[in-house]
């Protein structure tokens, strides 16, 4: 793994801050990119406590121009990417008859759109150099539908059509696409939604959601990681157009 670079989205908190030291903890030098300053810095600091280099870069991946600036920066900065990990996101609930043009508009640009412009950019020098491979985090929500989560889950069976989309028309270069589809992980994004996904006034949310749950508990994101790592390594060269749910038995497609 030694000299090979990974860019992570989102890479401040939670599965993208899991994703990134696990790559550290391999050798991958690791670039980072979300809008809070701060928190991509700190994870920073952990990455290179691993002996390997850190660039932590502030950019809304709404934004495709933001994402060919900064992108450009930090292919500069570090050399060309090998690795990629489409990670950020958010969940904001959407009752259809009061979703506004923007909210919609919003929760797409973060969880679809990002895809599209930050997958775009990178490709581009992975085909040339014929090597590379591409991570998406979408969700159990890419796979099942979820009353007053529309948007959210909309975007992200948009991004496990594009993996798969990708997926062929990169394959003679080389290129893996794939993408990892979780059930519910101990983030912020989670801490922040849990009554999202509870239809009762239940005090006790935590234990209402594990009771759908096979393995009666919430997932760790270092196990998010560890399959990015896995999809990433020589043994999966041969996976491409795939989108794997880690879900401790919840969704079993
Ligand atoms: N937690 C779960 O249960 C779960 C389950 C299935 C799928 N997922 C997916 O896993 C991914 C990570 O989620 P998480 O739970 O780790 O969430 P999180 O703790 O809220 O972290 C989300 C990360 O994405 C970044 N981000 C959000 N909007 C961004 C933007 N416009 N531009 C750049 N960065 C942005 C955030 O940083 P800033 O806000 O500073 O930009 C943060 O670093 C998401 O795609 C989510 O949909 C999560």
């Amino acid at each position: 793994m030694e000299n090979k670079k990974v860019l992570v989205t989102g890479g401040g908190r939670g599965i993208g801050r899991a994703i990134a030291l696990s790559f550290a903890e391999k050798g991958f030098d690791v670039a980072l990119v979300a809008r809070t300053k701060s928190e991509i810095e700190l994870v920073s600091d952990e990455i290179v406590s691993y002996g390997v280099s850190a660039i932590a870069k502030v950019c809304d991946v709404t934004s495709s121009q933001e994402v060919d600036r900064i992108f450009a920066e930090i292919e500069k900065e570090m050399g060309k990417i090998d690795i990629f990990v489409a990670n950020a996101g958010m969940l904001l609930k959407n009752e259809l008859i009061h979703t506004d043009d923007s909210l919609w508009k919003k929760i797409i640009d973060t969880n679809l759109n990002s895809v599209f412009y930050t997958t775009r950019n990178i490709i581009k020098g992975m085909i040339e150099r014929k090597t590379g491979r591409v991570i998406v985090i979408s969700s159990v929500s890419g796979k099942l539908g979820g009353a007053y989560r529309s948007a959210y889950h909309a975007a992200k069976h948009g991004a496990i059509g594009f993996v798969r989309s990708i997926a062929l028309e990169v394959a003679e270069y080389n290129i893996t696409v794939n993408a990892i589809c979780p059930g519910f992980v101990e983030t912020k994004m989670m801490a922040d939604s849990k009554e999202f996904f509870v239809r009762s006034d239940s005090i006790d949310i935590e234990n209402e959601l594990k009771k759908d749950i096979p393995m009666k508990r919430f997932l760790d994101p270092g196990e998010i990681a560890s399959m990015s790592v896995y999809l990433a390594s020589d043994s999966a060269s041969g996976i491409t157009g795939q989108a794997y749910t880690i879900s401790c038995g919840a969704v079993q497609v």
